[in-house]
């Protein structure tokens, strides 16, 4: 997790920090957030996921407590860190378990959320294809005032040195962190169900790519070093891979000083900057100007989630420079990139 762009994993922490100073027992969450490997955000099969994780939950699921999955054919693949989706399945699992002291059946279910479906979801702006991941419960269930509190770190109703009540705190950061978010359901004495939607990735698992697809006809790869500066960390990793697969070779920064830090260790100039507008430290039109001082055929694809006239201090876009709006489809991102490294340097 990278810890200096998502705030709300740094609150996290500062969480544990605290309890941990209070010596609170955090061993699951604290090794998660220990955690040496970097994130590695790819396109993940949610179905292969729970399927690798099924032996393990039975280990760790009392005898009492039948497993069911659910898991729907062709589930798309989503765009996710596969650790932290198994924390995720995890976290949820061993709750369910832990509502069932004396038996009962965990199920979990994948399926496909699309078209107008997904457009009824509250948050759908982000995507209109998503999977849904359900873990669901014959367990204890909770009642309202519970449910309404079961996101916030600490809360637990569980016994002094039973739970730490950093469970679903956790996954709630996960989830958003990848885009996506969480329903729960549930009815005292009849059992729970979350609810977790995550947005369709737009690239294809890896090793299942169809050929055809790697080269959009009419369009040979061109090639050429591209700085990607954007404080999402997820939207920057889609973009980063989704020019990588397309033979850019590719750094990424956080925001504008970042930026500026990445291009003095890569030691080379650049020929394409592709920038969010809108970012914490210097944003991407001041990045750009400063940028194009010191590599004048420099060419900018700005990214912004606001339209084009409310960008505040956006500016003309000139020559060389070109804007697309977020949320966008993976293919007018790759025409217009090709369209600038195509472009004549006319300036
Ligand atoms: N499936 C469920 N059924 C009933 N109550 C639940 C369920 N999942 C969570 N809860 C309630 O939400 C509370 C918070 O859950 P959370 O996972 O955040 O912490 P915890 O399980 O108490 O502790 P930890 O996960 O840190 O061991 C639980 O204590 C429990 O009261
Ligand atoms: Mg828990």
């Amino acid at each position: 997790m990278n810890l200096n762009q998502d705030s709300s994993s740094l609150h996290h922490v500062e969480e544990i920090v605290k309890a941990a100073a209070a010596g609170t027992e955090l061993t699951r969450q604290l090794l998660a957030f220990g955690r040496k490997d970097p994130i590695q955000m790819r396109p993940v099969d949610l179905n292969r996921a729970v399927r690798n994780m099924q032996k393990m939950l039975r280990r760790l699921l009392r005898e009492n407590i039948t497993i069911e999955l659910f898991l729907a054919d062709a589930v798309h693949p989503i765009h996710a860190d596969i650790n932290q989706i198994e924390q995720v399945v995890m976290n949820l699992c061993v709750n369910a378990g832990d509502a069932m002291p004396e038996g009962g059946t965990l199920t979990i279910l994948t399926r496909n959320i699309d078209g107008e479906t997904a457009m009824d979801m509250p948050e759908a702006g982000v995507s209109k294809q998503m999977v849904c991941l359900s873990v669901r419960d014959t367990g204890c269930g909770m009642d309202e005032e519970t449910r309404k509190r079961i996101f916030e770190p600490f809360f637990t109703n569980k016994q002094k040195g039973k739970g730490t009540g950093l469970g679903l705190s956790t996954v709630y950061g996960i989830v958003r962190q990848h885009g996506g978010w969480i329903d729960v359901h549930s009815t005292p004495g009849a059992g729970s169900q979350f609810d977790v939607y995550f947005p369709k990735s737009e690239l294809p698992i890896e090793g299942e790519m169809p050929r055809a697809e790697k080269q959009p006809q009419g369009s040979k790869p061109v090639g050429g070093k591209v700085l990607v500066v954007e404080d999402n960390p997820s939207i920057r990793s889609i973009v980063c891979d989704v020019l990588r697969r397309n033979g850019y070779s590719v750094r990424e920064a956080s925001d504008g000083l970042n930026a500026l830090q990445v291009l003095s260790e890569w030691g080379q100039p650049i020929d394409l900057l592709v920038t969010d507008m809108v970012m914490p430290a210097m944003g991407g039109k001041s990045l750009a100007i400063k940028l194009q001082r010191q590599m004048p055929k420099l060419k900018v694809l700005f990214m912004s989630g606001y339209t084009e006239e409310r960008l505040p201090a956006m500016g003309k876009i000139q020559p060389g420079e070109a804007f697309i709006l977020k949320p966008f489809p993976v293919e007018r991102f790759l025409s217009a990139v090709r369209g600038l490294m195509q472009e004549e340097a006319g300036r």
